[in-house]
């Protein structure tokens, strides 16, 4: 075929074919995007959409933002900011989310690696991938490495994984970039888990993991708060009250909120397009009402 025509005639095209080859020639010039490089954002997440945790968030700041912006300050006073952050704590409860925000009200660059995606993606070369990721993040500081479900990607060595070989080469190229000769200078690590048990325990020794901040379950004036965070955007009627509602969800997570507020919203649309679809109703409008936020309830307690 001719590819400098401006038109190509009917009958060439008709006779277009694509077989088996032309995959395969194709197949050699994709590479999978998750291989090309390691992805470097700043998440769009905000303080206003982590509920509570006020205590942990202030924490937080002085751990990223202080070194960043009074770097002179650690200075005078003789020590160096801490290197690595450990959140941990029940599923739910908000460490992903809380990461980000960090990373987005610091405006830091943020490298965002989930420990069991990093062990699938990479078979074989996990421990360069490991090394690719803090080359990356030196090159983008001042930077967050933020390494979700951490527990997957070093646990502890006694534990006996399926593979110890990998998880051995993973561990120790982890501890030398820790550790690194070369500092990591605006580099933090963050580091999230929900099983602080199954880390190796040379991970949280002083220079690594400086400091583990411990994310409880919410209590009430913490569900209270992510009940007002889940309902802001939301057509609530005035009529709900966020205190009872956080009274009576004793044990629930901050992601059970979320879920909980969600349902009700459902069954709000649902209302509505039924509404829409009487001879009478013409004005579809939704709006989230005290019965439905109790009917959800009704339905996550059974
Ligand atoms: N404190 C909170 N405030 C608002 N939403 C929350 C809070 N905690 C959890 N959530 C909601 O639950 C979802 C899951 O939380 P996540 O941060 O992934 O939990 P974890 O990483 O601790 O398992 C979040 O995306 C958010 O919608
Ligand atoms: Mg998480």
């Amino acid at each position: 075929m001719d590819f400098a025509l401006a038109h190509i005639p009917y009958d060439q095209l008709a006779k277009l074919e694509v077989k088996m080859d032309d995959f395969l020639s194709a197949l050699q010039m994709i590479e999978p995007s998750a291989m090309r490089e390691v992805f470097v954002e700043v998440p769009n997440v905000g303080w206003e959409d982590v509920g509570g945790l006020a205590e942990i968030k202030a924490r937080l700041v002085e751990a990223v933002e202080w070194p960043l912006q009074y770097p002179d300050l650690f200075t005078q006073a003789g020590i160096r900011p801490p290197k690595g952050i450990l959140l941990s704590g029940p599923p739910g409860c908000g460490k992903t989310l809380l990461a980000k925000a960090i990373a987005s009200e610091t405006n830091v660059n943020f490298i965002s690696i989930k420990g069991p995606e990093l062990l699938s993606k990479y078979v074989g070369e996990s421990e360069k991938a490991v090394r690719d990721i803090f080359r990356k993040a030196r090159q983008a500081a001042p930077c967050i490495i933020f390494f979700d479900e951490i527990d997957a990607l070093v646990p502890s060595r006694s534990a006996g994984t399926s593979d110890s070989h990998t998880s051995e080469r993973v561990l120790s190229q982890f501890l030398t970039e820790l550790d690194g000769a070369e500092e990591l200078r605006g580099v933090l690590v963050l580091g999230a888990t929900n099983r602080l048990d199954m880390l190796d325990p040379a991970i949280i020794r002083p220079g690594r993991f400086d400091e583990i901040v411990e994310i409880p379950l919410p209590d009430e004036a913490g569900r209270a708060e992510v009940f007002r965070v889940q309902l802001r955007n939301k057509p609530v009627d005035g009529e709900v009250i966020v205190q009872e509602l956080a009274a009576r969800t004793d044990g629930y997570s901050g992601a059970d909120i979320t879920a909980l507020c969600h349902q009700a919203a459902l069954r709000a649309i649902r209302r509505a397009v039924h509404a829409g679809e009487e001879p009478a109703g013409n004005s579809i409008k939704v709006s989230i009402e005290a019965t439905d936020l109790e009917a959800a309830l009704q339905t996550m307690s059974r």
